[in-house]
C-alpha cells in the first residue's frame, strides 16, 4: 500500500452533452501524484484544467455530464463514488481551492464560524474544540489576531485575508491533496507570494501533495516538482518541471514557454499569446488538437491523435508525431 502513488489518474474522460453535440473537456488523461509532490497544470484557457480539477474531486454535476476512466485517490475510487463516499474523501483526503475566495464563503456567516462548520459536522468536533482548531487554523494561515478574525465576516477581510480563510477551510479536514485552481488570480503581487508560501509550507509542515493549476510560468518554474501541459483536453506533455521547461519535445509546449523559457523567469510572467484560437472542444477532428496552429502539423497530424511517449528523461511524456530536439541538444527543430 505505501508504494502506491496518493493520486493514480487513469484514462480520465470527461465529456458534456452540449446543444453543439458532445464536449469532451477531459480526454484520455492519465498521470500518478505522490505524497508531498507538487504538479503544476498549465495551459491555456478552455484546456480542461478547471474540470480536470473538480473531475479529481467528483465534484462534477450528474446531469449532462458523463465520467470513464479511474481516479484512485489513497486506494478509493472517485469514479463513480456515492455523495456519502465523495464527502467521506472530502472531509479527510482531498480539497479544493477556488480561484475566488467569494464563491467559496458564505457572505453572511462569520468565517471562524465556517471553519467551526467543517470540523463540527466532518469530524464531529463539539463546539468548543472546533472553535479552539478554528482560531488555531486562522493561525496557521498567518491571519494576524486569529481570535478576533473568528468573529470576522468575509467582507471585512481584504482579498487576501479571505484567500487564506478558505485554505484554512481546506485545510479543516487535514487534506492529503489540495488542488488550488488559480489560488493567488486577483491578489496583489506581494500577497500573491505569500500565499503561496504559505501552500509551501503548509505542504512540507502537513506533507500534503498540491495540484497547482495557474498561468504563471513563475509559480510553475519556482514551486512544482513536475508539469502537466494540457490542451484541448489533452495532456500534451508531462515530466519533472525543469526538464519539461528545458526539454520539451511538443511544439504547444514551446509555444506556450516560449516568452519565459527559463526556470531562472521572474516570478508572476504570465503565458504569451500564442497565435491562432484553441479549437472548439464539441468540433474537434480526429487528429492532434494543435495541428491548425502548429507549423510542423502534416496530413498524419490532423489524421491521427498523437499517443504519449516517453522522452529521454525518466517520468517525461510528450504527445507529437514530430517531436522538437530538446533545447538543450540542437536549435530544436522537428525530427
Ligand atoms: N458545465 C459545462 N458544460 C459544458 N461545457 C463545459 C462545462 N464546464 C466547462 N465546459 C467546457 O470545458 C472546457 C474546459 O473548461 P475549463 O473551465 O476546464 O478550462 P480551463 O482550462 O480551466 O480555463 P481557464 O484557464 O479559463 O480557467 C471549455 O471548453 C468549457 O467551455
Ligand atoms: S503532432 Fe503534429 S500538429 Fe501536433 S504538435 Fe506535433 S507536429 Fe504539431
Ligand atoms: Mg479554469
Amino acid at each position: 500500500m505505501s508504494d502506491q502513488p496518493l493520486l493514480s489518474v487513469r484514462n480520465l474522460n470527461t465529456t458534456f452533452a452540449t446543444p453543439a453535440g458532445p464536449l469532451r473537456a477531459v480526454d484520455d488523461v492519465s498521470f500518478d501524484l505522490d505524497a508531498n509532490e507538487t504538479l503544476g497544470i498549465v495551459g491555456e484557457s478552455g484546456s480542461g484544467k478547471t474540470v480536470l480539477a473538480r473531475t479529481l474531486m467528483g465534484l462534477q454535476p450528474r446531469q449532462n455530464v458523463a465520467v470513464t476512466g479511474s481516479v484512485r485517490l489513497a486506494g478509493h475510487e472517485v469514479v463513480g463514488a456515492s455523495t456519502s463516499q465523495l464527502r467521506e474523501l472530502w472531509s479527510s483526503e482531498v480539497a479544493m481551492v477556488f480561484q475566488d475566495p467569494m464563491t467559496s464563503l458564505n457572505p453572511v456567516m462569520r468565517v471562524g464560524r465556517q471553519i467551526d462548520e467543517v470540523l463540527r459536522v466532518r469530524h464531529g468536533m463539539d463546539r468548543a474544540a472546533a472553535r479552539t482548531r478554528a482560531i488555531e487554523l486562522l493561525d496557521l494561515v498567518g491571519i494576524p489576531s486569529a481570535a478576533q478574525r473568528y468573529r470576522a465576516y468575509p467582507f471585512e477581510l481584504s482579498g487576501g485575508m479571505r484567500q487564506r480563510v478558505v485554505i484554512a477551510i481546506a485545510l479543516a479536514g487535514q487534506p492529503r491533496l489540495l488542488i488550488a485552481d488559480e489560488p493567488t488570480t486577483g491578489l496583489d503581487v506581494t500577497i500573491q507570494a505569500q500565499i503561496l508560501d504559505l501552500l509551501d509550507s503548509l505542504r512540507a509542515q502537513m506533507g500534503m501533495s498540491v495540484i497547482m493549476i495557474t498561468h504563471d510560468l513563475g509559480v510553475v518554474a519556482t514551486r512544482t516538482s513536475r508539469l502537466l501541459v494540457m490542451y484541448a483536453g489533452r495532456m500534451a506533455e508531462t515530466g519533472p518541471t525543469g526538464d519539461v521547461f528545458r526539454q520539451h519535445r511538443m511544439p504547444y509546449t514551446r509555444a506556450l514557454l516560449e516568452s519565459s523559457p527559463k526556470l531562472s523567469n521572474a516570478p508572476h510572467t504570465r503565458l504569451a499569446a500564442i497565435p491562432g484560437q484553441p479549437p472548439n472542444l464539441a468540433r474537434v477532428g480526429p487528429g492532434c488538437h494543435f495541428a491548425p496552429r502548429c507549423g510542423y502539423a502534416t496530413d498524419q497530424c490532423r489524421n491521427d491523435a498523437p499517443p504519449l511517449e516517453p522522452a529521454d528523461r525518466p517520468g517525461h511524456l510528450f504527445a507529437c508525431w514530430h517531436p522538437l530536439a530538446p533545447l538543450s541538444e540542437t536549435t530544436g527543430a522537428p525530427s
